[in-house]
């Protein structure tokens, strides 16, 4: 079993009564705004303090405690909730568990890359639950399922839980990638349809009852390993219904609209317990012209989604973003991805509080190693930008809900890596970074409850302390 999730646990309720403690000796009267380096020896001191978890019970019982919460992921207004607490998300996506679990010689790599992320205190994973027609598919053509890959699967979400994450798994890809609505397109012309567009997965009826068979299966499938049926595990945050689609042959948005309206339905009604995102990148489109000023480039409002509308469906719980300035403004780094990060998030928060009431995931956002005038600080910088701007959020109960870093690899999966890749072993610096964001998080979400903007009681000193940014 692993330690490392226990020990953070335990750091958090100690970092927690520490607060506390010197909450109550100083009669609410700020101790002073703590600076990051005294955050860090008191961690550190926590640290220090704890006791090796074999030999120590406290640890063990604590564990204990949290497996039977838990519980899952529900969402109140604007923020997510687990049995009535708030649940801020501070995670990660990894898309290739699924494929590695598949083969013996690889499938300890899943293990290694949760026990990383949960070392960090990463809490919500983001992957594949599809794989279409490829190597090693999941599905092998419409309907026909690799038992053995499913199996994986299985493991995949089995494992999750033995370090307290949580999945977001996606059903379907835009992309080629894994098969995607091309591959979709593919069996229905196998079949004799007569299919023009790989965006006839949206519209074509053949091609949706593929994708609904395919929901079904997941949704249905009993855990080879757990015996939990998907559609009752916790383990799993919520269903994604694909990978950032877009349907670039209907700019209007009518098309994409219409499948998602379809589809978001079709999810719920046969799972009414789990929350439902789209998967979309964000992009606005012809419902909001206002909003068009935000966009990365006026291609983004050719592509057939639309923010807003997309969102206001029935069926969908929270709103998916995706942040890429190296691919949609320039691929050359400059501070303008900075600001476009912070600008581009805000004006999110700003649509689901104030047109959509639910939360919104950054749920993809990341920097290539292979852009010309990349360098490791300017990647800590966004990711601090990211945070910075979701506790800002956090802060006065917005919609901002927490984001997902694009990607964390373990040790020795370089050769998979498309410059995205983050090895906390190698990138100490954005380690400290995450690991400190995970422990704001996980206090805010200890210590308030349901609408407790962070005005309330509780406001000294953990408000300087989680919300000093000189990061
Ligand atoms: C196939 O569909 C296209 C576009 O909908 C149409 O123009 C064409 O006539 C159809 N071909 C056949 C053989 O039905
Ligand atoms: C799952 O069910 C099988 C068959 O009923 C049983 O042998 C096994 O112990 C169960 N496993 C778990 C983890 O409950
Ligand atoms: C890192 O890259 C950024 C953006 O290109 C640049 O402004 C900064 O000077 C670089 N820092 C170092 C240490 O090279
Ligand atoms: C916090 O968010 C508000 C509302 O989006 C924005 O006006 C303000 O500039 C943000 N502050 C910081 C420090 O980012």
């Amino acid at each position: 079993m692993d330690t490392n999730k226990r020990v953070f646990g335990f750091k958090i309720i100690f970092l927690v009564s520490v607060f506390i403690l010197l909450n109550e000796s100083s009669k609410c009267s700020s101790f002073g705004v703590m600076d990051d380096e005294q955050f860090k020896t008191m961690v550190e001191e926590v640290d220090n303090h704890l006791p090796s978890s074999s030999s120590s019970q406290g640890v063990y019982e604590l564990n204990d405690v949290e497996e039977d919460e838990w519980l899952m992921v529900a969402k109140k207004g604007n923020q997510f909730v687990i049995n009535d607490q708030p649940f801020y998300v501070n995670g990660f996506n990894t898309y290739w568990l699924m494929v590695f679990a598949a083969d013996q010689s690889t499938r300890g790599k899943v293990t290694e890359v949760f026990q990383k992320a949960s070392s960090v205190g990463l809490s919500v994973c983001r992957t594949w639950a599809f794989n279409d027609g490829q190597w090693r598919a999941l599905q092998k053509s419409p309907g026909v399922y690799d038992e053995d890959v499913f199996k994986a699967l299985d493991f995949v979400v089995s494992e999750a839980k033995q370090y307290k994450i949580r999945l977001i798994l996606s059903l379907a890809n835009n992309w080629d990638a894994y098969g995607g609505k091309a591959q979709y397109v593919k069996w229905g012309k196998a079949s004799g349809l007569n299919l023009t567009s790989d965006d006839d997965f949206f519209s074509h009826p053949t091609l949706r009852s593929y994708y609904k068979a395919h929901v079904k299966a997941v949704l249905n499938r009993v855990n080879t390993i757990t015996n939990i049926t998907y559609k009752d595990d916790p383990t799993i945050f919520a269903w994604e219904l694909m990978n950032e689609p877009r349907c670039t042959s209907d700019p209007s948005g009518d098309k994409l609209q219409s499948w998602i309206t379809d589809m978001a339905v079709y999810v719920k009604s046969m799972d009414a317990k789990h929350l439902v995102e789209i998967g979309l990148e964000g992009f606005y489109g012809p419902s909001a012209p206002d909003r068009a000023q935000f966009n990365p480039n006026s291609y983004a409002t050719q592509v057939g989604t639309d923010f807003i509308r997309n969102h206001q469906v029935l069926g969908v719980d929270f709103a998916s973003v995706h942040i890429y300035a190296d691919s949609w403004i320039s691929q050359t780094i400059t501070d303008s991805h900075i600001q476009f990060t912070k600008s581009w998030m805000e004006a999110h928060i700003e649509d689901a509080e104030k047109y959509l009431g639910m939360p919104v995931v950054f749920a993809e956002f990341g920097v290539s190693s292979k852009d010309p005038g990349y360098n490791s600080s300017f990647r800590d910088t966004l990711i601090n930008t990211v945070y910075k701007t979701l506790l800002n959020s956090t802060k006065r109960g917005g919609s901002g809900a927490g984001s997902l870093l694009w990607q964390l690899f373990p040790d020795g999966t370089d050769y998979m890596d498309d410059g995205y890749a983050i090895v906390l072993s190698k990138s100490p610096s954005t380690s400290n970074i995450i690991s400190l964001h995970s422990t704001r998080v996980a206090i805010v979400n200890s210590m308030c409850s349901w609408k407790c903007k962070w005005g309330c009681k509780k406001r000294n000193p953990l408000e300087a302390f989680l919300y000093h940014d000189d990061l």
